[in-house]
């Protein structure tokens, strides 16, 4: 279906044209007068300048126009030259019927030229445990994934495992003091290695911290791990089949934490998969011309002359031949060119490494590893913040581990829920378990990706509000809405959604008619929390048109189907848009 803001638009040009103005002057945007009218087109005080006459007369010849128009229950021109419009309600019913007739999409098109986009988010590191700092990237990710597909595109999502760096060689380092032992550090021993791992997950949780704090007191250690490091990554046969086990244990334990998170990824590459590709593409840098050694480490350089700030050049190899996190990001690019050649890849990563990208993307370009028909996009996010406006800590002024914050949440959920009234433990549990989810990705989501926020539990979990639990609770409103009356009536087979009998019902379908706009301009501007604001001020117009009206004891049967057709319609557009943010309602709460 045609974006409702179009087919007004286009009513609205032609009648400009008819009044002898250009017609690129009737466009018409959303109203910032509610009170006065639903759309507005402003087009007259421009083209006033250009026609060299008061801007108010341009209007009241449109308005004129327009009158007798069916799209409009009016059309007023206002000094010093707005045209304010009102739908007809007759109109709007018809098109939210239409709206209606496609359940699944809701009259949203797909896109006529689906893209393949890869997109790069989660980036955890592992054995190190998954802290709030991934949180947003998983969420942020995977809702724009999730926009993208409902939109009709191809979205691969790679977690981008952090698999490769110091991080390994200082979980070697300890294990080898804890069980020398092990056959993985016999240089002569040839046979198989075993399969079984030689830890659980709960000790290489334990062990990546300790290695991590003795490197930092002991000089010898720190050497060891790095030297343990070089080694594994030249091949060292032992410790190959320990990153195996390493990574085999990790992947698992994170697999089950984005699944409590909902997310879940298409491809599951590491750091370490990038690695065979760097030699045959340092070589190619070399050759072209691009990079050169300065000050003994190979770069190549990639600031521009309209550069404001200096962007230095982006480092390939250290001196010591080392490769670096943008050499693995550049050889990432190299393997996602030639197994998917993607039309655009995107990266959901903390804003604090934008110059980094940027460095990463423009030699990218430069060297030609991604060409100008591939789109490189850095969707930057802010840092998730506790009340006092600094980064997010425990208590004790830790790094909050995930799975703590949310059980923390869950626990709080549950509490709130079973003091409302009394629930099975079990249901009661299941429940809390999605609200909370709902109150932490929207409490991120409905704040613009770039911004930092406040991570506020008390506020995320309140059932009033802009937060998610609130949308959740009003979605189960209208179901239960729903079931009274599947259970108690009949809908009559000629029920169909009316015009609207009065404002706040009026109110409520417009709220709903802009869904087709909003997930278009959400996917192009990789924007949730577009999506967000949209269901904020329908689960607004519906509580309203709720109070308002009585809806079960509406005497007129034709009426009462109408309304229950319409929150039918409410409930399946909020339905598919929280289900692109990556959360879902319950049955009761
Ligand atoms: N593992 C990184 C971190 O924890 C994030 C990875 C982001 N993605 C990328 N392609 N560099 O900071």
């Amino acid at each position: 279906m045609e974006k409702i803001l179009d087919v007004i638009s286009e009513q609205v040009m032609e009648a400009m044209k008819a009044s002898g103005y250009d017609e690129k002057y009737g466009k018409v945007t959303l109203s910032n007068r509610p009170d006065l009218c639903e759309y507005q087109c402003n087009g007259a005080m421009a083209a006033a300048k250009e026609y060299k006459c008061a801007p108010f007369l341009i209007a009241d010849k449109v308005a004129k126009q327009l009158k007798g128009n069916g799209m409009f229950q009016s059309a007023e021109s206002v000094k010093p030259g707005f045209l304010n419009l009102k739908l007809d309600p007759g109109y709007l019913a018809d098109y939210l019927r239409q709206m209606e007739a496609d359940k699944e999409r809701l009259g949203c098109k797909k896109c006529e030229h689906p893209k393949t986009i890869l997109i790069d988010y989660g980036g955890p590191n592992v054995a190190k445990p998954l802290h709030v700092g991934h949180l947003r990237s998983a969420i942020i990710g995977e809702s724009v994934k999730r926009i993208g597909k409902f939109m009709g595109h191809n979205m691969i999502g790679d977690v981008h495992l952090g698999d490769w760096g110091l991080q390994m060689g200082l979980i070697i380092t300890e294990l080898r003091e804890r069980k020398p032992e092990l056959v993985y550090f016999d240089e002569t021993y040839s046979g198989e290695y075993p399969k079984e791992p030689p830890f659980t997950i709960s000790e290489l949780e334990e062990i990546y911290p300790a290695a991590s704090g003795k490197s930092k007191e002991d000089e010898a250690y720190k050497e060891a791990a790095m030297e343990a490091t070089y080694e594994l990554q030249h091949g060292r046969k032992g410790y190959q089949a320990l990153l195996g086990h390493i990574l085999h244990v990790s992947v698992s334990d994170l697999k089950r934490n984005y699944e409590n998170l909902n997310v879940s990824f298409e491809l599951w590459k590491g750091e370490s998969d990038a690695q065979p590709y760097i030699p045959d593409m340092v070589e190619k840098m070399k050759k072209d011309g691009f990079a050169y050694i300065s000050e003994g480490a190979l770069v190549v350089d990639v600031k521009e002359e309209t550069d404001a700030k200096e962007v230095p050049p982006c480092m390939i190899l250290k001196s010591d031949g080392a490769s670096l996190y943008n050499t693995t990001d550049l050889a990432t690019i190299v393997w996602r060119m030639q197994d998917y050649h993607p039309d655009e890849i995107i990266y959901v990563v903390d804003k604090r490494q934008e110059l980094y990208f940027t460095q990463v993307f423009r030699c990218a370009r430069k060297t030609g590893l991604a060409g100008p028909e591939t789109k490189l996009k850095f969707l930057g996010f802010g840092t998730m913040n506790g009340k006092d406006g600094k980064p997010f800590k425990t208590r004790e002024g830790g790094v909050m581990r995930l799975e703590y914050l949310l059980s923390g949440i869950n626990e709080e959920m549950y509490k709130k829920i079973t003091d409302n009234h009394t629930v099975e433990e079990e249901e009661g549990r299941k429940t809390a378990k999605i609200v909370a989810l709902s109150a932490i990705k929207y409490g991120d989501l409905s704040n613009q990706a770039s911004k930092d926020y406040i991570f506020d539990i008390d506020r995320f979990t309140s059932f009033e509000g802009n937060t998610g639990p609130y949308i959740l609770y009003t979605i189960v409103r209208i179901k239960s809405i729903l079931k009274r009356y599947q259970a108690e009536k009949r809908m009559p087979e000629q029920a169909q959604i009316l015009p609207a009998h009065s404002d706040s019902e009026k109110a409520l379908m417009l709220e709903i008619s802009k869904f087709n706009g909003v997930m278009e301009s959400a996917f192009e501007e990789s924007a949730p929390h577009k999506v967000c604001a949209y269901i904020y001020d329908l689960a607004n117009a519906f509580n309203h048109f709720y109070h308002e009206t009585k809806i079960m004891g509406e005497q007129d049967e034709m009426i009462q189907a109408g309304y229950i057709k319409l929150l039918e319609l409410a409930k399946r557009a909020l339905e598919i848009s929280i289900d692109v943010l990556g959360f879902e309602a319950p049955e009761r709460m």
